[in-house]
């Protein structure tokens, strides 16, 4: 090997020690958005679809691979070659008919397995008392609804843990408020896609208690890789604690009085509503509880007052191409306004 071609030893190390922080971070990711790790049914159903398409590519993948090798030794070239060219065959009805029929049929089997697991997937029979949630896709964040409950929130969809009778099972009802988004939270169910004027439908039914990870999965524009969505997956009680909180009228703090005439006399209003004020927009999340959130704006960032301060000053900066307006407030009125939402518990 001449010099020049010799990869130095550094950049190897570089490289080696690249490909496994990376093969790390993306462990990390997995563990929270992983088809391999299902806790729903409609999860376990797309798993056992794609184990079995892997299974069957791979053998394919052997067989041609074992193929290809055999036909490279066995019929390379040898010093005692003569240079003249071997029989040349044309045309074997055996071959050809075996090479067009057993693909056939394993593409007809994989595709009667995937209509068959979609189906079964889409005309569950939701078990009696199953939970009614409505989740609009928004540019770039989610409303969550439960009609039956009164409640609206965004970005963390909460659910009970289902048991083996069903009880728990939330039935979702998708829509969009703008462009084409897709719900996916891969170790839940597949991906949905929510579509303006169409009521699309999947289910979930947690077996496991946990904050599983979604991912808005249909490029939406700007800030679609920053449309994460949570399902909050909690023990009945906690859950029933959490509906009969959500369904409180919000906070009245008299120390926040100042602050709630800035939200209320400022355009804030006409996006955001607070159950039991003037505010009643549909354009941007409801505040109503708004703290009893984790996370701000659809992102990873957590929801504290820092943050909440910088994303009322300059969305922007927060997500680029975020819908919400700087207001141009002065610091005093920030400050008062932020004072205000964070006793919106
Ligand atoms: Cu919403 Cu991508």
């Amino acid at each position: 090997m001449s010099p020049r071609r010799a990869t130095p030893r550094p950049v190897r190390y570089a490289a080696l020690g690249f490909v496994t922080a990376s093969l790390a971070a993306s462990a990390a990711a997995a563990d929270r958005l992983s088809v391999f790790s299902p806790v729903s049914a409609p999860a376990d159903a797309s798993l056992r679809v794609a184990t079995l398409v892997l299974l069957v590519t791979a053998g394919i993948f052997a067989v041609v691979t074992a193929l290809l090798v055999y036909g490279v030794v066995r019929f390379r070239r040898r010093p005692d070659d003569d240079g003249s060219e071997p029989p040349q065959v044309y045309g074997s009805d055996q071959i050809e008919l075996a090479w067009t029929v057993v693909p056939v049929l394993i593409v007809v089997v994989l595709c009667l397995v995937t209509a068959r697991t979609i189906y079964d997937v889409q005309a569950a029979v939701m078990p009696a008392g199953a939970i009614e949630a409505t989740v609009v896709g928004h540019q770039w964040w989610w409303e969550i609804r439960y009609p039956e409950l009164g409640i609206a929130t965004a970005n963390e969809l909460h659910v009970p843990v289902s048991d083996r009778a069903g009880a728990g099972t939330v039935a979702l009802s998708l829509e969009s408020a703008d462009v084409a988004h897709s719900f996916w939270v891969p170790r839940l169910a597949g991906k949905t896609d929510l579509i303006p004027n169409r009521h699309n439908r999947m289910w979930i039914a947690p077996r496991e208690p946990g904050v599983y990870l979604g991912q808005c999965a249909e490029y939406c524009g700007t800030q679609h890789a920053h449309m994460l969505l949570r399902v909050v997956a909690e023990s009945p009680e906690d859950y029933a604690r959490w509906v009969a909180a959500q369904q409180k009228p919000a906070v009245a703090d008299p120390g926040a009085s100042a602050g709630r005439r800035v939200f209320e006399t400022t355009a804030c209003i006409n996006c955001h509503s607070v159950r039991g004020t003037v505010a009643t927009g549909r354009f941007g999340p409801d505040l109503t509880h708004l703290m009893s959130r984790s996370t701000l704006a659809a992102s990873d960032v957590a929801l504290d007052r820092a943050s909440l301060r910088a994303w009322i000053v300059d969305p922007d900066h927060v997500k680029p191409g975020a819908r919400m307006p700087a207001m141009k407030l002065d610091d005093r009125d920030v400050d008062l306004l932020v004072d205000y939402l964070v006793t919106l518990r």
